[in-house]
Order: C-alpha cells, then structure tokens, then sequence
C-alpha cells in the first residue's frame, strides 16, 4: 500500500490536486486501499487537459448553419433503394443466422425520474405493472421464440446501479433468459472537478465524486469486460443498441437490421420527425457529408426553427437513440480512445469542503464529463439514418408525472394506445375508457396479433394479453 500512497501522491501533487490526500490521516486501513483503489482508476493527465480546456467552445451556430438534412430513409418511403419487405426479410435472415446480439444501456442515474433505483426497474406496464426490463426481455424472448435463436441481451450498468441490477436478474430468474443469454457488465466512471478551480471534488473524506462516464462509454466497457471477444466468438457481426427507457423500443427490430446491413452501413440510427422544431431530442444532421447530431441545448433556436420552401422543417430528424453497430467498426473506435470526445456538463455535486464538511450546493459548481454513443456517428465512414413512426417506436420515460412530456403517465398512454391501434386493427373494437396490453411474447406486432384473432373477442375491462 505504501508504494501505491507514494505513487499517486506524487501524481496528484504533480498535478494539482494534493488536496485528495488531505483526510488520509484519519482514514482506517481498509479505507485507505478502497481509496487508492479508486485513485487508481483517474488519468490525471486526462482531467487536466479536459479543464484546460474548458474555455474552448464549439461555435455552434455556424456548425448548424452548415447542417443539413440526413439522407434518410423516410416512412413509406417511394425513393427508397429497398423496400421495408426487402429489409424485414434481410434482418429476419441475421437473427436467425445468429448474427444479431442486443444492448441495453442502463447505467444513468435517472435524476429527471426521481426513482432511487435502476430505471430499468421501474414499473411502466399500464395494466401488468410491468418493469421496463421486464418489457425489453419479453420483447427479446419473443424475437428469440419467433425466429428460433437465442439472442444475447447485453446489460450495460453503472456502479450506480450495477449490485442493484444483478440483484433484480438473480431474484427474478433472470426474467426467463438463460445464464449465456443474459451479460451484464458496467461501465467507467469520470471524476467530477470543480468548476472553478479544477479540483477534483471528494463526496466525502474516503471517497471521490464520482459519476457515469456517458453512454459512450459503451466503447470502452464492452472492451475492458471481454465482450467484443465473447460476441467475435459467437459469431455476433451487429449490436441492436437501445436505452432502458423506451419502452415502445422493439428489441432487435428486424426492419431496421436489415436496412443496416442492405445500405452496408456500420452504424444504422432511427430517428423520428420532431413534434415540433425545438423538441428536446438530438437533431441528427449531415454535415460536410458525415452523420452528426447536435443536441438540442446546443442548436440555436434560428436553426431549430428554419423551414425548407415547402414550409417543412429543415432540420427534422430526432434521434430516439436506437442504433445499430457493427461489431467490427465498435472494435476499431475502441483502438482510437480519444475517439469519442468529453462533453461537459454544469452540475450541482455535493462534495466535502476542507473541514470535511458536506456541502450541498444549490446550483452548479462542478463540471462532470460524459461520453456520448451518438459521436460515433461521425466516424463511421457509412452511417445510415431511418425514420420510425413515434406512435410505433418512441415513448421516453424521462421526467416525473406532473411534467409536461416523457412521464411515465405519457408512456403508458402510448403502450395502452399503440396496443389498441393492433386490437383495432385487427377487427377488435377496445371502448376509449379500457385499457389494454400486449406483451410481446404474445404478439411481436400488429401481423402476430392478426394471427391470434381468431380466439379474441370485443374487450369489455380492462386486458392483459400474455
Ligand atoms: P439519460 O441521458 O436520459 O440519463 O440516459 P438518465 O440517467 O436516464 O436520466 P437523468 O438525465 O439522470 O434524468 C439515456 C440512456 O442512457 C443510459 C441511461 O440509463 C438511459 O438508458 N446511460 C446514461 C448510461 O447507461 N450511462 C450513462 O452514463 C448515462
């Protein structure tokens, strides 16, 4: 222990940050190593550059004033290289040939939400009560059921909620997945700095703040925990990436998949037609001929806002964060670590001030640094952008009831509403006042449900379908 103390005290002194040793003396001997442990996982060097940093800022405006429209394949679309049959057909073939594995990205810390437990854990089906990962492995169960392959379901977690996620598996019989089926691994953390002086923030006298490093940091949590090899091993060519927050998200979409692999695109996104111009939702856009999206705090609002001569919205495209990647162009970002950039963010950090007292700010005095999987976009030399109908694909539970948009009053609302529209559909009439459910282990879609008519009649109550 005494060599790595001297270690990493010359290293944060070196840098500035000897303040991280300030409480060492009245530390016990195992808080000691947990400690160095954590120290252990900082690149100081990294965190200097980020801070020095800070002053640069992208202008965004003439980034915006260069973006165009993404090339994209639009809904029905008549100018479309391939037909949606064609790419059904064409993903329907890769998930059969065992090709197609599916990640799950869970590791935020759901703040919005104000849920103390994983997201993934929180009851949204409207009349099963359902957990959103119960829904997303039902709707992998019933691809795996469909096309008679078993299909790994790749759980990224955070140390946030990473024992409370491998809990919530063991104690649920891993919600019917086999023990190959289900990979749950987690991803790195940041440290946050303050803002000011770019100090490193300790959340208490034995322990750094620390926080996710983002969704990117996918690339590298899937190399460090061996997955790249296991998936290589299993012949898996493309992930189905999605975020545990959408329920409407159908796990390994074969129509999507297929519309990847006819373009011979490495990363494939699925986008929606923003509701209105300054929708809080990435805005995918082309730039000198690559994929980008711009978030939409960074958009100008001129540029939310602009419209085509025909009066549509020139910049359309909402990212939902569905995504398909191959294998092989994931390998190669993670050769490139600074691939993917750092993004700060301005956040209020509890932290322990030099008498080791804890500080809860009222507004933001810390910087963290996060990640983002949608900067991958500019580095696949082929990124293909296709639209989903929102009804059918997007239902973000993001904010508490109470707020105007992405509650979870509003997803139930579209999983009962997709799931009459299928009833209906398929000739059964639901009265506005009953609410129904499907799980997709029962019927995948629309077509599925049509299959099971037969055996259906009017609903009356309200009706799970399992
Ligand atoms: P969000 O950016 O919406 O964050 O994550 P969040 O944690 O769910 O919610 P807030 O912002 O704290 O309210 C989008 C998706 O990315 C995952 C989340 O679990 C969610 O599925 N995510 C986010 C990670 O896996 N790791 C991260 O570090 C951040």
């Amino acid at each position: 222990m005494q060599d790595a103390f001297d270690r990493l005290s010359a290293i944060a002194a070196k840098h500035g940050q000897s303040h991280l040793f300030q409480f060492w003396d009245q530390l016990s001997l195992s808080q000691r190593q947990s400690y160095l442990d954590q120290l252990e996982t900082i690149d100081f060097d990294q965190i200097a550059k980020l801070f020095s940093g800070h002053e640069e800022s992208i202008d965004w405006t003439s980034l915006a004033n260069k973006a165009q429209s993404p090339d994209a394949i639009r809904l029905n679309d008549p100018n479309a290289s391939f037909t949606a049959q064609q790419a059904r057909e064409c993903g329907e073939q890769a998930i059969k040939d065992g090709k197609v594995a599916m990640i799950m990205v869970a590791g935020g810390q759901g703040t919005r939400l104000g849920f103390d437990q994983p997201k993934g854990m929180f009851r949204i089906g409207p009349v099963s009560n359902r957990t959103l990962f119960a829904m997303h492995v039902d709707s992998l169960r019933g691809a795996m059921r469909k096309y008679g392959v078993s299909i790994p379901f790749c759980v990224m977690t955070s140390p946030a909620t990473d024992i409370a996620t491998r809990e919530y598996f063991d104690s649920h019989r891993r919600l019917g997945l086999s023990a190959e089926e289900l990979i749950i691994f987690c991803q790195g953390t940041m440290p946050a700095i303050d803002a000011s002086s770019g100090k490193i923030l300790m959340d208490s006298p034995s322990s750094i703040a620390l926080s996710p490093d983002g969704h990117g940091g996918i690339v590298s949590a899937l190399d460090r925990n061996g997955i790249f090899k296991a998936a290589a091993d299993r012949g898996i060519e493309h992930f189905f990436y999605a975020q545990v927050d959408n329920p409407l998200v159908r796990a390994c979409d074969p129509t999507l998949i297929g519309y990847h692999l006819l373009a011979k695109s490495q990363m494939t996104t699925q986008v929606v037609s923003k509701r209105f111009p300054t929708e809080k939702v990435g805005n995918v856009v082309s730039i000198d001929g690559r994929t980008h999206i711009i978030e939409y705090s960074d958009l100008p609002e001129s540029a939310a806002i602009s419209t085509n001569p025909d009066g549509s919205l020139r910049l359309w495209a909402g990212n939902i964060a569905v995504h398909i990647l191959d294998l092989a162009f994931l390998i190669d970002a993670s050769k490139n670590n600074s691939g993917l950039p750092f993004h700060r963010a301005h956040k209020a950090v509890p932290y322990v001030d030099s008498h080791g007292q804890s500080i809860k700010p009222a507004s933001p005095n810390a910087i963290k640094f996060e990640r983002f999987v949608f900067d991958l976009l500019p580095l696949a030399g082929k990124a293909i952008v296709v639209e989903g109908d929102p009804k059918e694909v997007f239902a973000p539970v993001k904010n508490a009831d109470g707020a105007a948009t992405d509650t979870p009053t509003t997803a139930k609302q579209a999983i009962v509403e997709q799931h009459k529209r299928w009833l209906e559909q398929s000739g059964i009439h639901v009265p506005d006042n009953v609410k129904v459910e499907i799980n997709p282990y029962w019927a995948l879609d629309v077509e599925e449900v049509q299959k099971k008519i037969q055996k259906l009649s009017n609903i009356m109550v309200d009706t799970y379908f399992a």
